[in-house]
C-alpha cells in the first residue's frame, strides 16, 4: 500500500514539474550576430590602443560619430513646426519621390512616365525584406535568388524568410583581391531563366570590390539575355566615389537598357541616419495602371507588417533633397566622408609599403566605399585582436571609417608584423 502511494505521489510531482517547464524551454540558444560580437570585445577591452574596425558606420577624423550639418540644419528647420500624425501605409510622399529622383536621375524615363512604384521603408534592411515579401507573392516565376559570393550577411536570412530559394555566384577571387569576373559571367550565364539576381549597385559589402561600368554593361546584357531578374541594393549612393551620380551608374544603366528593375535605397550611410532608419523600395513598372495595381499591392503587403513607417527621418530627408541649397551642402559633407575614406587607404598602402610588407597592398586602394577586405587571414586577424587589440570580423575585413590620422601608424605597423609573423 505504502509503495503504491509512494509511486502515486512521485508521479504527481513528476506531472507537476512537467506542468511547471517553461514554454520556451526548447528554444535552441542561437549564434552570436558576428559584427556585434567584434564591438562587445572591442568594448570589453581597456587597452588605450584599441581600434574597432568591426562596424559599418563612419565615424569622423576623431574617432567619433558623425551628424552631417545638413541633418542639423534640416532638424533646426523642423523643430516643433510639425505634427505627430501617422504617414501613410508606404510613407511620405515628398521624401519617396525625392529618393526616387536620387536614385535614377531627374530625367529618368520612367519616373517622367508615371511608372516607378515607390515606397518608404524602414531603411535598407526594411526595403529588402518588403522587396522580399512583395516578390514572393507577385513575382510569377520561381523564388529563385542568386546573392553575390560573398554577400552582406543579413541577404541570406532576408530572401530565405522571405521564401526564397537562395543560391550564390562567384564574384571575389581572393587570389587577386577583386572581381571574379569570368565566374561571374559563368554563373549568370548558367542561372535558370527568370532567376532574381540581387545587385549591390555600389561599394559592395563586404569586399569593397565593384565592376567597372564596362563590366556592369556586360552583366546587364547577360541579364537581358537570359531573362533574369536584377535586384538592386544601394546602401551607399554617394559613399563610394563621393558622387551620388557616379554611384547609381549601375541603376541608371540598367533602367536605360530596359530593365525593370528593384531597387533597394539606405540613408543611413550616405545621410549618416543610421538609427532614424530611412529607405525607399522601389520597383519599374510597364505604365502608370500597371504602377498604381502594384502601389496598391505594396500597401497589402506592408499593412501587417507595421501599417506604416516612422515620420522623423523621412523629414529630414526630405528637407535636404528637396532644399537646393541644403542638397548642395549635402553633396559636399557625402564627398567629405568619401575622400576621408580614401585618404586612409592612400595612408594604410603607403604605410604597408613603407614597412616592407610581404604581398601586394594595391587592392587597399582599388577597393570602393566604407569597407575592405584586407586578404587578412583568421589567425592574423586573431593575433590583432589579442596581441594589437585592434578587432575586425574573422574573415579580414575592415572598416575603413574607423581608420583616421591618431590610429593609421598603430594600424599599418600593426597589420605589418601581424603578416610578417612578428605579433
Ligand atoms: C549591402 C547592404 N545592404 C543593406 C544594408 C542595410 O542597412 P540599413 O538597414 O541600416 O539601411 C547594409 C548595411 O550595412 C548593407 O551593407
Amino acid at each position: 500500500m505504502l509503495a503504491v502511494a509512494r509511486r502515486q505521489v512521485t508521479v504527481q510531482r513528476t506531472l507537476a514539474s512537467a506542468l511547471r517547464l517553461s514554454t520556451w524551454s526548447t528554444v535552441p540558444a542561437g549564434p552570436p550576430d558576428p559584427i556585434l560580437g567584434v564591438t562587445e570585445a572591442f568594448k570589453a577591452d581597456k587597452d588605450p590602443r584599441k581600434i574597432n574596425l568591426g562596424v559599418g558606420a563612419y565615424r569622423d577624423e576623431h574617432g567619433k560619430p558623425y551628424v552631417l550639418p545638413s541633418v542639423k540644419e534640416a532638424e533646426k528647420r523642423l523643430a516643433g513646426a510639425l505634427d505627430k500624425e501617422y504617414l501613410p501605409i508606404t510613407g511620405d510622399a515628398s521624401f519617396t519621390k525625392l529618393a526616387a529622383k536620387l536614385a535614377y536621375g531627374p530625367d529618368s524615363t520612367p519616373l517622367a512616365e508615371n511608372r516607378v512604384a515607390v515606397t518608404q521603408s524602414i531603411s535598407g534592411t526594411g526595403a529588402l525584406r518588403i522587396g522580399g515579401a512583395f516578390m514572393a507573392r507577385h513575382y510569377p516565376h520561381a523564388k529563385v535568388i542568386y546573392l553575390p559570393v560573398p554577400s552582406w550577411g543579413n541577404h541570406t536570412p532576408i530572401f530565405r524568410d522571405s521564401g526564397f530559394e537562395v543560391r550564390g555566384y562567384r564574384y571575389f577571387d581572393k587570389k587577386t583581391v577583386g572581381l571574379d569576373f569570368a565566374g561571374l559571367k559563368e554563373d549568370l550565364q548558367n542561372a535558370p531563366k527568370n532567376a532574381v539576381v540581387l545587385l549591390h549597385a555600389c561599394a559592395h559589402n563586404p569586399t569593397g570590390v565593384d565592376p567597372t561600368p564596362e563590366q556592369w554593361k556586360e552583366i546587364s546584357d547577360i541579364i537581358k539575355e537570359r531573362s533574369l531578374f536584377p535586384f538592386f541594393d544601394m546602401a551607399y549612393q554617394g559613399f563610394a566615389s563621393g558622387d551620388t551620380t557616379r554611384d547609381a551608374f549601375a541603376v541608371r544603366h540598367f533602367v536605360s537598357e530596359g530593365h525593370q528593375t528593384a531597387l533597394c535605397q539606405s540613408f543611413a550611410k550616405n545621410m549618416g541616419l543610421y538609427g532614424e532608419r530611412v529607405g525607399a523600395f522601389s520597383l519599374i513598372a510597364a505604365d502608370p495602371d500597371e504602377k498604381a495595381r502594384v502601389d496598391s499591392q505594396l500597401k497589402i503587403v506592408i499593412r501587417p507588417m507595421y501599417s506604416n513607417p516612422p515620420l522623423h527621418g523621412a523629414r529630414i530627408a526630405a528637407t535636404i533633397l528637396g532644399d537646393a541649397g541644403l542638397y548642395k551642402q549635402w553633396e559636399g559633407e557625402v564627398k567629405g566622408m568619401a575622400d576621408r575614406i580614401i585618404s586612409m587607404r592612400d595612408k594604410l598602402y603607403d604605410g604597408l609599403v613603407a614597412l616592407n610588407t610581404p604581398g601586394d597592398w594595391n587592392h587597399i586602394k582599388r577597393q570602393i566605399g566604407m569597407f575592405s577586405f584586407t586578404g587578412l587571414t583568421q589567425p592574423q586577424t586573431k593575433a590583432l585582436a589579442e596581441k594589437a587589440h585592434i578587432y575586425m570580423t574573422a574573415d579580414g575585413r575592415i572598416s575603413m571609417a574607423g581608420l583616421n590620422s591618431g590610429n593609421i601608424e598603430y594600424f599599418a605597423e600593426s597589420v605589418s608584423k601581424a603578416v610578417k609573423g612578428d605579433l
